[in-house]
Parts: C-alpha cells; sequence; structure tokens
C-alpha cells in the first residue's frame, strides 16, 4: 500500500509539467539534480508521513479490537444473566403451580368435609 503510493506520487511527478525536459522547464529548480534531490527529499518525507499515519491507524485498529472484545464480553455475560432470570422465572412458576394444586387439593378436602357434616 505504502510502496504503491510512493510509486504513484513518483509517476504524478514525472508527468507534471515541470519534469518535462522541454522549455516549460520550470526556474525555480537550478538543475535537474536539484529537481531529482528535491523530488526524492519530497518521497522522503511522504514516506514518513505515510509512516506515522500506519502507525496511527493500527493503533486505533487496536483499540477497536479491545471495544469489540469488550462488548463480546457484556454480551456474554448478558447472555448468562438472562439465562439465570429465565431459570428463576421457570422456578417460581413450577413453585407456583405446585402451590395453586396443592391449595386446590385442600379445598376439595374441606367442600368434602362439609358435604359429609363434620364442619
Ligand atoms: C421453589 O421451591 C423450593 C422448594 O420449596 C424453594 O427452595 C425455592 O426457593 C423456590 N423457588 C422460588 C423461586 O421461589
Amino acid at each position: 500500500m505504502q510502496r504503491a503510493c510512493v510509486v504513484f506520487v513518483l509517476l504524478l511527478a514525472m508527468s507534471a509539467p515541470g519534469a518535462t525536459r522541454g522549455a516549460s522547464h520550470e526556474p525555480r529548480y537550478k538543475s535537474e539534480f536539484t529537481y531529482d534531490e528535491q523530488l526524492l527529499e519530497k518521497m522522503i518525507r511522504m514516506e514518513a508521513e505515510m509512516d506515522k499515519w500506519e502507525t496511527r491507524m493500527n493503533e486505533q485498529l487496536g483499540q477497536l479490537t479491545s471495544l469489540r472484545e469488550h462488548i463480546d464480553h457484556l454480551m456474554k455475560t448478558e447472555d448468562f444473566r438472562l439465562e439465570l432470570i429465565q431459570d428463576a422465572f421457570v422456578e417460581s412458576r413450577n413453585n407456583l403451580t405446585a402451590l395453586l394444586s396443592r391449595a386446590d387439593s385442600q379445598v376439595q378436602q374441606l367442600i368434602e368435609k362439609i358435604k359429609k357434616g363434620r364442619v
């Protein structure tokens, strides 16, 4: 990627009007040597910029990765909590069903006693 950018810049510089060897040769370059030298310096500066940029991108990528891991962890924890809540809900429902069934049979027994005049 970086190499491709440098090649692109080089091609761009060579196709620029200042790079042609005609009458349009820019006067701010004393000689072809000075021009090449300045172009090289420019390329070196750009490469250094790209290195810095790449480092920054890698740092941000690292931060994104750790953020993603954190979110994954939170989601797993949340799933676990939901499972616990669901289990508790099922247990409560079972307990309630058992309680209602016991109450029902006690009511039935009471009704039978009343019918037999024992209460
Ligand atoms: C369900 O009943 C069992 C046994 O009586 C009890 O230990 C448990 O705490 C109950 N669960 C809930 C959620 O009420």
